[in-house]
């Protein structure tokens, strides 16, 4: 096999949750680029839509649009369902939908403490059960979550104990999920970004701050939602087949200085 035969992903299918705008239509607009039919899932039913058929005639492969609030728990199986009886199976799932927000730890309120880990971390573990429990019985696949930087250190100088402690657990349980499965043919990785130009970073109000990050960045800058894109490919791809468990960071050099 080639290494660009490694990469292709014709015939596979893939979701992606978070995918209408940001981190999540660049890891979609990958998979669809590589060959993969693609899910296209959000709670902006409209945006997702707008999403799904821009990055289809693009490729020129099937997207759909699926309304799905990821923190529920029943809608992991229900979307695992829905993507298997439009598209004919499942071998590649991106749980990515998440949020970050400031707030001090000590004016945390509970509510926004459960909150932010229901989205951010509770999610990832009923999708990554649902999507696993399909490829289990349908013959191995390829599972992605988004991790984040701030699971292997603290952001300055902004407060975020409930993001950070959310994306930790996401690091170590898509590993523990990965060597459970290990041997049955379903991986479990992280992608862990550093600081990424989503529209979340652009506005005004985190002008001061992005100078800040920028600044802590070995690479000075932050990256592009794009520049995610090669290890998306490389994760959901048999390039990656020897590779679960793992955590992958891309962030500039920022957790390394
Ligand atoms: N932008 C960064 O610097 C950065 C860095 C590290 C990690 N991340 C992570 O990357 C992921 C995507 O971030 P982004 O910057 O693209 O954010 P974004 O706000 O641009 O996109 C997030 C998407 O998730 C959707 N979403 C939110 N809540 C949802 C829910 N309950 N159910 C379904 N969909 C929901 C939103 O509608 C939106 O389309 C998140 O997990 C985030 O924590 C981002």
């Amino acid at each position: 096999m080639t290494v660009m035969d490694m990469f292709n992903l014709k015939g596979k299918v893939a979701y992606v949750t978070g995918a209408a705008q940001g981190i999540g239509e660049s890891l979609a607009t990958a998979l669809a680029e590589a060959g993969a039919d693609v899910a296209i899932v959000d709670i902006n039913q409209e945006v997702a839509e707008a999403t799904a058929s821009k990055i289809s005639e693009a490729t020129g492969v099937k997207t759909a649009a699926y309304s799905f609030d990821v923190t529920v728990p029943e809608n992991a199986t229900k979307l695992v369902e829905q993507v298997v009886a439009d598209f004919g199976g499942l071998h590649i799932a991106f749980h990515n939908a998440g949020m970050a927000h400031n707030v001090a730890a000590e004016d945390m309120s509970i509510e926004e403490w459960q909150r932010m880990i229901d989205l951010n971390l509770n999610s990832v573990f009923y999708g990554t059960q649902a999507a696993g429990r399909h490829m289990l019985d349908n013959g191995g696949g390829s599972i992605v979550n988004t991790g984040s930087m701030s699971a292997s250190i603290v952001n300055v100088p902004q407060p975020q104990i409930h993001y950070n402690a959310a994306k930790a657990g996401v690091v170590h349980l898509s590993k523990s999920f990965g060597v459970e499965w290990a041997d049955r043919g379903v991986r479990v990785n992280t992608i862990s970004p550093g600081y990424i130009g989503t529209e979340l970073l652009q506005s005004e109000e985190l002008a001061p701050l992005r100078k800040e990050w920028e600044a802590l960045t070995p690479q000075r800058r932050v990256g592009s939602p794009d520049e995610l894109k090669g290890i998306a490919v490389y994760l959901a791809s048999e390039a990656s087949s020897y590779a679960t468990a793992s955590d992958f960071i891309v962030d500039g050099g920022y957790t390394a200085a």
